[in-house]
């Protein structure tokens, strides 16, 4: 059964909100969690999110034992102790981007693994040639057949790979593989965004040693067994930069809890530039918009660069701005799919090639449009709420990868939104 979110128009952003537990760290730490053989992991702070929910169900499909924690449902006891197939269910992996990471560990884990190319965000060619360049160099074969990927290995020996695109994906299968292998790994022109270094403290309390996670080379030394341990997810950042756009393209006032600022550094930078209010404390950033919000330029890039994942909401904050923004995407060829959608509302933008120039202060409308995406669909709530008249958002499957309830989250923040089935 379809759904949709009703979203009415001209509202404010009011509240506080706590973040939670970073997906791009959940969906790679739970495949991690297989490495540790026969040692049981408890993982906390999980965000409970659709991603996560099928990763579950491709662990308990391969054999592990996932016990839910019933007071609280964010902590997950994974005993991995008897996978026992190296091939995930095809079914559950299609959709799934981040199910590549099943690749890393299962070869880790087994020498050998057989999956289909994984699915995700249609944000244009999102290729895996250099996971694959990476599981070569530590001694695996790779061949592609009928779409499923067989990667292959008698033993993983430590290698040096420098990556010839700085890719989170890649650098981290490649530390879940060269974990187990034997010898040293350097990747160099590793990708340095904080899920990888969250990744890295997990094989590393594990027994593990990766050293340099955070900066762009990372030295790996495989280790033999890994142990059972606890660990704790660190705050999502995308989620937490959502929050602080939606609070300041409505010139609300928000605070947003539980994070850590030093990742939000790059948005601050932003909303600041665009004339936000932002007050950070230890643990909490709180954003406070006036009526009125100066253009400005954005340029994505890997960490420390502004994030892609966040592009779709500041177009949407940039189209309240009086006069010109550009910005330039730099990271995914194809993330410009939520402009047509924008253009419904009356949004003015243009795009050339991976430049999108916007018009900005002129007032959107409410319209019915479908999230083709899980950012996107994030940035489409934020253009309900500064609408004139109803916006109906479709597409919700989209959303409800990466954002727990983001209905039940947003009227936290004091906000109207209202999901309905979708009669026939
Ligand atoms: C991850 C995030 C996603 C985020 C993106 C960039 C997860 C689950 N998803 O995606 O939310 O938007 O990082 O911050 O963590 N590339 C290649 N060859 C490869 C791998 C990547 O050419 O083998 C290219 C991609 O097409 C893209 C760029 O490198 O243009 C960056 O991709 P990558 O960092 O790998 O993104 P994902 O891991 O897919």
């Amino acid at each position: 059964m379809s759904e949709l979110l009703v979203i009415n128009g001209q509202q404010r952003i009011s509240g506080r909100i706590n973040v939670s537990g970073a997906k791009n760290a959940a969906v790679a730490i739970l495949p991690a969690s297989v490495l540790a053989e026969n040692n049981p992991v408890k993982i906390t702070n999980l965000p409970r999110i659709t991603d996560i929910n099928k990763l579950i169900e491709i662990l308990k499909a391969l054999g592990a034992d996932v016990i839910e924690d019933e007071a609280n449902e964010r902590n997950l006891l994974i005993d991995p102790t008897n996978v026992n197939s190296h091939t995930p269910p095809g079914m559950m992996i299609n959709k799934l981007r981040a199910s590549y990471y099943l690749m890393g560990s299962l070869l880790g884990r087994f020498l050998q693994v057989e999956i289909p190319m994984p699915g995700g965000c249609d944000l244009g060619p999102r290729p895996i040639d250099q996971h694959i360049k990476g599981f070569t160099a530590l001694g695996a074969t790779v061949e592609l057949e009928h779409g499923i990927v067989k990667i292959k290995a008698k033993k993983l020996q430590g290698a040096y790979i420098y990556l010839d695109v700085v890719s989170v994906g890649a650098t981290i299968n490649i530390m879940l593989a060269a974990s187990r292998a034997e010898g040293k790994t350097v990747i160099e022109n590793a990708a340095k965004e904080p899920e990888i270094v969250d990744v890295a403290n997990f094989l590393n309390a594990m027994g593990a040693q990766v050293r340099g996670a955070g900066t762009d080379v990372i030295k790996i030394e495989g280790a033999k067994e890994l142990r059972s341990v606890e660990h704790c997810v660190i705050p999502d950042r995308i989620e937490a930069g959502t929050f602080m756009i939606a609070a300041a393209a409505t010139y609300g006032d928000a605070l947003v809890e539980g994070v850590i600022p030093k990742h939000l550094d790059p948005v601050i930078a932003k909303l600041k530039e665009v004339g936000a209010g932002v007050e950070v404390g230890p643990d909490w950033v709180r954003i406070k918009a006036p009526n009125g919000l100066a253009p400005t330029d954005i340029k994505t890039f890997p960490y420390p660069g502004f994030p892609t994942d966040l592009q779709p909401p500041m177009m949407v904050l940039l189209t309240r701005a009086p006069g010109t923004s550009i910005v330039s995407e730099n990271v995914f060829e194809r993330r410009f799919r939520h402009v047509e959608e924008l253009k419904k509302m009356g949004a003015q933008i243009k795009l050339e090639g991976r430049t999108a120039i916007i018009e900005g202060g002129s007032q959107l409308t409410g319209a019915p449009i479908s999230a083709m995406d899980l950012r996107g669909g994030a940035a489409f709530v934020i253009a309900g709420l500064i609408s004139q008249g109803e916006t109906y958002l479709r597409g919700l499957e989209h959303i409800d990868r990466g954002y727990e309830s983001i209905e039940s989250r947003f009227r936290k923040l004091g906000v109207n939104l209202e999901r309905l089935a979708e009669t026939e």
